[in-house]
């Protein structure tokens, strides 16, 4: 059969191992897709970068160039942040292709011209690993729920953060040391300044928002506020209340037309669930009317993990191809107007 092409955009800490796993499980992905695989190319920053295990022939630093080639059956995102993450998206989709992509941030701004452009061009847009790490939480919501009415999902979103404030809770670890932990441990965005302040949660809640209520929240419109102002002062307070902080996204039905989406600091009691969720791990609940309760837990941040989610996509969205499908569309049904503070 004729192979399905790939080309992939980033070779940081998730790319390269996306790139890995595509070339060692080769064998693997094509008997669950029903067609092989074909690594066309990836795009880097830096070419001068030793990349043990990946063939250099691969690597080019133009990648508006390798989209341009027109070839790509399927290109994956992983440069993260707005530009040039989103034109190289909509070029890849104006050729024809699918896309699969880690990108919170551009899709929480952006993601209404991206997935109209998809739907016009009648390719998928897959980002599992955009919220939640390995977690699986973008399909359950989109696909699973589907038939269902959401009325509440509730979470730690951002591993960055929850490494930080576990460990100023629990080995008190001053809060700068604990941030170049994790920023070591390769859990924090390039720019952490996106995590400890929250918008990188705030860029997730908005995607979970809008496919929980079928609607379009954009990162803006999310209430936020970061953990840089938390001290060890406020972890002994905490802990003095039986409590401890965590840094929290809510995305909430208030009535029928408001919704209220916030991230902030949290005092969590220390019976309940979330409370008990440590490291970079995440968790989110869901709250359906005919569900009930569902929680998702696991590695929210890292390499492998993200990684992990981005292949599955990739196998989603090649199974697609290889059938003349597209996965689910992001139509939106309902114009629910984001409620400010107030009122939550
Ligand atoms: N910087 C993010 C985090 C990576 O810490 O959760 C996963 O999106």
């Amino acid at each position: 059969d004729e192979p399905l092409k790939v080309v992939l955009l980033g070779s940081g800490t998730v790319g390269t191992q996306v790139a890995r796993l595509i070339l060692e499980h080769g064998d693997d992905f094509a008997a669950r897709i029903g067609r092989p695989l074909e690594l066309i190319g990836i795009a880097v920053r830096d070419l001068s970068r030793q990349r043990p295990g990946l063939p250099a022939g691969l690597f080019t630093d133009d990648p508006q160039g390798l989209i341009d080639r027109g070839e790509a059956d399927i290109v994956i995102e992983l440069i993260g942040g707005i530009d040039p993450a989103r034109q190289l998206i909509l070029s890849a989709i104006e050729h024809g292709a699918s896309v699969v992509t880690a990108n919170k941030a551009l899709l929480a701004a952006h993601g209404e011209e991206i997935f109209d452009a998809a739907e016009l061009a009648g390719v998928d847009v897959y980002y599992e690993a955009a919220v939640a790490g390995a977690i699986p939480i973008i399909r359950p919501l989109r696909e699973s729920l589907v038939g269902d009415s959401i009325r509440h999902v509730m979470g730690i979103v951002n591993g960055t953060t929850n490494y930080i404030l576990d460990k100023m809770t629990t080995e008190q670890t001053d809060y700068e040391a604990a941030l170049v932990q994790a920023q070591d441990l390769g859990y924090a965005e390039a720019d952490p300044t996106a995590d400890v302040e929250g918008y990188d949660a705030a860029a997730k809640a908005a995607l979970l928002a809008s496919l929980a209520f079928h609607t379009r929240v954009n990162g803006d419109e999310v209430h936020t506020e970061g953990i840089t102002r938390i001290v060890q002062d406020d972890i002994r307070a905490a802990r003095d209340v039986g409590c401890v902080v965590k840094l929290v996204a809510i995305a909430k039905q208030l009535d029928d037309d408001q919704i209220s989406v916030r991230v902030h600091p949290t005092l969590i009691p220390l019976g309940h669930p979330l409370a008990a969720v440590g490291g970079a791990y995440n968790a989110i609940f869901v709250e359906a009317d005919a569900a009930g309760r569902l929680m998702f837990l696991g590695p929210g941040a890292g390499g492998a993990p993200t990684a992990s989610a981005v292949t599955g996509d990739l196998v989603t969205v090649a199974r697609n191809r290889a059938r003349g499908v597209a996965g689910p569309n992001q139509t939106i049904y309902n114009e629910l107007r984001v409620a400010d503070m107030g009122a939550v």
